[in-house]
């Protein structure tokens, strides 16, 4: 199913305009000479589709609220989805592909779940550069630019939400709820924040990496996972006084014949590169056997970032379209296609420095306890300090924070450390960890 583009035009329909379609609309309008120039043809968006058409808003397209019209339209050669979610986009991608039209999307819960399945049915072009760190090209550096090296690791800030809000923690004392809000009223969040706080929306965005970099179909379930949720002010002060800083992280590392995948709030060395990288920013670190390490930094949130970046997607289709070649042979959706050779790593298999935040009565042999159901789990401490006591108001007994760090370790022996923690009589709620990454 191959097309050409008859005149000079590449005709698009926009499902969704919120944040990031009204974006791709003014963008495609402010820059449309620049765009002409580069696509070879212009790109007109014919018609745009929103949840409610009653809604007041400036947009200069005509609208609809029915998909159907946007996926049946014979002179649209391209449908763009930004309206979010994961099944709706999932089928409108493939009624767009059976009509033998391209398909641009920056939705990377619906491609975490349904990329594979997509790739196979793609003979028209499938985008998604905005589905990964907004308006960083990190889907072209991966699978183009690095097209010749082995991928030995992957370690990223994948979410502008979180690292917004950690640094609105570290740097102004802000608390996480205040942090939130301002990201929401930025139009960096989600539609449901939690996917952003809870680690899932990098997951999302670290499977497709690991299908580019590994050809692997590996889901958020396969993942460790945590988010930010936890992180307490302390816990900043303590990776500060320990040269570190917290950040989300997604990392994927090849050990041999199999891959580690994991994401959760990390302490890095603060002299590292992604240390840097604060607000909604993102970073992207790739190791390859050949060009060694390469970082890709840039806006992973915010309408125009992610405009930039969808539009990349239209301009690439503009010209595929103009050479007359079809997606199977030009351009694999996800870079392989070859099936899957590498094993996932278990989770409970997994390596780490840890570091612990632990709430324990303060008294006469607490921290020989602790020590012991570490020691017995075979974790020895590197590094130890205590909080001064506090008075609990629930118990009206002063209480001490243990922080400490641990060598490394695996998640399966931290994981047993942490249950016979929890069930010491002196320790009062569940401890807290934060992974460390010194690599
Ligand atoms: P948004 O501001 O909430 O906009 C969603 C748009 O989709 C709205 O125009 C909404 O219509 C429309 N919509 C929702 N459900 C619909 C339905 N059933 N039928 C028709 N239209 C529907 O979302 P956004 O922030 O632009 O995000 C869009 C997508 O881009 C998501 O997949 C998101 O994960 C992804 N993304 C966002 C960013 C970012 O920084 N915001 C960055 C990268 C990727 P109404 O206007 O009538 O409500
Ligand atoms: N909510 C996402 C983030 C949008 O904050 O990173 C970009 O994918």
């Amino acid at each position: 199913m191959s097309k050409v583009l008859t005149q000079k035009q590449l005709k698009v329909g926009v499902i969704g305009v919120g944040v990031v379609g009204s974006s791709v609309i003014a963008t495609l309008e402010k820059n449309r000479d620049i765009i002409t120039a580069r696509a070879g043809v212009e790109i007109i968006i014919k018609k745009a589709c929103v949840r409610d058409i009653s809604k007041p808003r400036a947009c200069p397209i005509p609208l609809t609220d029915d998909i159907d019209e946007i996926i049946n339209d014979d002179e649209i050669d391209v449908v763009v989805e930004l309206m979010g979610g994961r099944e709706l986009p999932y089928h409108i991608a493939k009624a767009t592909l059976s009509k033998g039209k391209a398909f641009v999307t920056a939705n990377k819960a619906m491609l975490a779940y349904h990329r594979y399945e997509l790739a196979k049915l793609a003979r028209t072009p499938i985008g998604f550069e905005a589905s990964v760190c907004g308006g960083i090209p990190i889907i072209n550096a991966l699978k183009v630019g690095l097209s010749a090296n082995e991928i030995l690791a992957i370690r990223g800030i994948l979410n502008g939400t979180s690292n917004y809000i950690l640094t609105k923690m570290t740097q102004d004392g802000w608390d996480f709820t205040q942090a939130l809000k301002k990201a929401q009223e930025l139009g960096y969040a989600e539609a449901d924040p939690s996917l952003d706080i809870n680690g899932l929306d990098a997951a999302h965005k670290l499977s497709i990496l690991a299908s580019i970099a590994y050809g692997i179909d590996v889901r958020p379930e396969d993942m460790l996972i945590e988010g930010i949720e936890h992180i307490a002010p302390e816990d900043i002060e303590f990776a500060k006084e320990f040269g570190y800083c917290i950040k989300l992280l997604g990392i994927a590392k090849k050990h041999d014949s199999s891959i580690e995948l994991r994401v959760h709030p990390t302490m890095i060395d603060e002299e590292k590169l992604l240390a840097d990288v604060d607000g909604v920013m993102n970073a992207v670190s790739v190791v390859g056997d050949c060009a060694g390490e390469s970082v890709y930094y840039g806006a992973g949130a915010g309408g125009n970032a992610t405009a930039s970046s969808v539009i990349s997607d239209l301009v690439a289709i503009a010209r595929l379209y103009s050479q007359n070649h079809r997606q199977d042979q030009a351009n694999p959706m996800l870079g392989f296609i070859t099936e899957q050779s590498y094993a996932i790593i278990p989770k409970q298999d997994i390596t780490s420095r840890y570091y612990l935040r632990i709430l324990a009565d303060d008294k006469h042999g607490v921290l020989e306890k602790i020590a012991a159901t570490l020691s017995h789990n075979k974790i020895s401490i590197s590094t130890f300090l205590q909080k001064p006591s506090t008075l609990d108001s629930s118990s009206s007994q002063n209480c001490a924070k243990v922080l400490l760090a641990t060598h490394t370790t695996s998640e399966f022996a931290i994981q047993n450390a942490i249950t016979g923690l929890q069930s010491l009589e002196v320790v009062r709620q569940k401890p807290v960890i934060i992974r460390i990454e010194d690599e």
